[in-house]
């Protein structure tokens, strides 16, 4: 099928403002030119060190000096991180996100490859979307895209999508995230066939007949509040089912943005059978619990939603003893008005993709140590997804963070490139931003 008039925002979306290292004559292939970081620590060292990237690859350390030269500023070092899971918005929805928005926070917060989701306006069902995407992320030089495509067409649960031709186009994984896979059937039908095809399938687990209406997570707040409940069973139930599917055919499953102590013991347990289970754990339900739903505020709502603190505490304890194995952000972005609605009516999602490391280093930075919180964020995702581990070695991809563990900056959404400009973070002080991003040898964020 020809790459038809899709519904894609401009290329001036977002605020029009590409990263600097395209402005060298507007040349496609600009990773030619040779890129020098200089002052700059590995993680865990003292020494100040310099790096050369030249041709979109590392090409060594402590070199002489040619090219552009950036001054990193006693800044760590790190190959830049990994995002599984972020809601872009196109096609179809650039009044929440846009590529250009989207890709640009995802630098600014230290990512060098993102998987969208395929939850858009049409669904990313078509193999000419997937390549319509690809083809667009290329062109604004920020992060890397991998985009996600539906497990089911329409997202719809009934029909398997065309999964051979959406691999064979460049899609990255097969979910229906932001919707259930409610038909076991379909599921196993679609494991069974990514399988074969080397692919992975990630699923939001929840029973939608469990949830039902639930806008918040079920028990004492929800009560309190009045509102209709979210229970943890909605999770646990379908992390159960899901796993006896993998048990059964041997297929390889991914469950994504785990909430609930529960179903994070089915997975260890399910680890613990051999069985091909991964997971992720976001940010948001490491940091806040249902208790900030008594603000009324939509700001916090989510699906899966903010659980309990012994939830969140349950969590950590599976990303330091290795049941957790990534961190993913779900950045969910949705206009000012939708989130200023009830919660009743406001959509779900909270979208901070440009403060997931420092939010990760402030809070459990201590706990995690710099290494594991890298790894959870940059190797771990890469791993899930059967890709090559990012490394700063010579000859690997130069996709490079330069992070500022130290300096205290508050959260201010007036300066996010993201287009959603509020977060729960707001005012917070938080260190470990990124200071610089290199994408394919080229400069994707820089802060000002
Ligand atoms: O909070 C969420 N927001 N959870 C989802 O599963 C979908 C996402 C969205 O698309 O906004
Ligand atoms: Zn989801």
């Amino acid at each position: 099928m020809p790459p038809p008039s899709l519904p894609f925002a401009s290329s001036a979306a977002g605020q029009g403002e590409g990263p600097k290292s395209q402005s060298f004559g507007g040349i496609e292939g600009t990773e030619m030119t040779q890129l020098t970081i200089t002052n700059i620590k590995r993680p865990g060292s003292d020494q100040p060190e310099s790096i050369t990237v030249e041709h979109g690859v590392i090409k060594g350390w402590n070199l002489p000096h040619e090219g552009e030269v950036i001054d990193g500023q006693g800044g760590t070092l790190a190959p830049a991180l990994t995002e599984l899971h972020a809601h872009l918005r196109e096609p179809g929805q650039t009044e929440k996100e846009d590529l250009a928005s989207g890709l640009a926070a995802a630098a600014a917060g230290g990512y060098g490859t993102v998987v969208s989701m395929p939850n858009t306006s049409p669904v990313v069902d078509d193999p000419a979307i997937v390549r319509a995407l690809i083809e667009k992320a290329e062109g604004l030089g920020f992060a890397r895209l991998k985009p996600a495509a539906a497990l089911t067409k329409g997202q719809k649960g009934e029909q398997l999508a065309e999964l051979a031709f959406l691999k064979d186009a460049g899609a990255a994984m097969f979910t229906d995230d932001g919707r259930t896979n409610e038909n076991a059937r379909v599921l196993r039908l679609g494991l069974e066939y990514a399988h074969s095809l080397g692919m992975v399938i990630s699923v939001h687990a929840e029973d939608a007949t469990l949830r039902a209406d639930g806008v918040i997570n079920e028990g004492p707040v929800s009560e309190a509040l009045g509102l209709p409940g979210n229970p943890a069973a909605a999770e646990a139930a379908r992390v159960a089912r899901d796993i006896e599917i993998v048990a059964q055919t041997g297929a390889r499953l991914h469950v994504q943005h785990l909430s609930t102590a529960r179903a994070l013991d089915l997975v260890r347990e399910a680890k613990k059978r051999g069985l091909p289970v991964t997971c992720e754990v976001c940010p948001h339900h490491l940091t806040l619990t249902d208790e900030a739903l008594r603000s009324f505020d939509a700001i916090y709502k989510v699906a899966p939603p903010l659980r309990t603190q012994a939830d969140a505490q349950h969590l950590l304890a599976g990303l330091l003893d290795g049941t957790v194995d990534c961190l993913a952000t779900d950045h969910a972005p949705h206009t000012r008005a939708e989130k200023e609605r009830d919660l009743l009516d406001a959509p779900f999602g909270i979208a901070y993709i440009e403060l997931a490391f420092p939010l990760m280093w402030t809070r459990f930075g201590e706990q995690l140590g710099l290494e594991k919180l890298l790894d959870l964020m940059t190797q771990a995702p890469a791993r899930v997804m059967g890709w090559p581990e990012p490394t700063l070695e010579a000859g690997t991809p130069a996709d490079l963070v330069v992070l500022d563990l130290q300096t205290q900056r508050t959260v201010n959404p007036a300066e996010f490139k993201s287009k959603a400009r509020f977060s729960p973070w707001a005012g917070e002080m938080l260190r470990g931003w990124p200071t610089l991003t290199v994408v394919n040898g080229r400069v994707a964020y820089r802060r000002e």
